[in-house]
């Protein structure tokens, strides 16, 4: 292990620091939504197989958690104003999903098993074309005490 010592900032000695690699400002959100996870062409068997409980009507209580990257602006000290994050959040995914039936009630989850992957992948993409190009960092969505999937650049 390195050993610390206090060194004189302007000591010719002193390692070059680099910058942060990135600044990511995180806000989170909850929804509540119901899903079934089922092909259609399968019998029950092979759904009951591949989905488990899964393949059967339930719901969940997610929580949505995304990542903003950027360097702070001089003037308010932050990456991106967490009013308007937030407001992105709802207007792009949450007011959507929220108290629906993500199989049935979001035109633009049609023909897409809602498993916690593809429904990440989607609110990907939908966040992404609303912010800055490269401002996405991440997408983390837990879907159960013991389940969540992130994407990250
Ligand atoms: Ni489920």
């Amino acid at each position: 292990m390195a050993t610390l010592k206090p060194g004189s900032a302007d000591s010719p000695a002193r390692p070059r620091r680099r910058p942060p690699a990135a600044v990511t400002i995180m806000r989170r959100a909850t929804f509540a939504a119901a899903h079934v996870l089922r092909r259609e062409e399968w019998d029950e068997a092979r759904n009951r197989a591949v989905f488990g409980a899964c393949a059967g009507e339930h719901g969940h209580n997610y929580v949505l958690e995304v990542g903003v990257s950027g360097v702070p602006e001089p003037a308010t000290g932050m990456v991106v104003n967490l009013k308007d994050l937030d407001r992105l959040m709802r207007q792009a995914v949450i007011d959507d999903v929220d108290h629906r039936h993500l199989n049935r009630d979001v035109a633009w989850l049609q023909g897409v098993i809602p498993t916690a992957e593809n429904l990440a992948l989607a609110f990907w993409h939908r966040l992404e074309e609303r912010l800055p190009d490269g401002a996405l960092a991440r997408v983390r969505l837990v879907e159960s005490e013991n389940n969540s999937v992130e994407i990250t650049r």
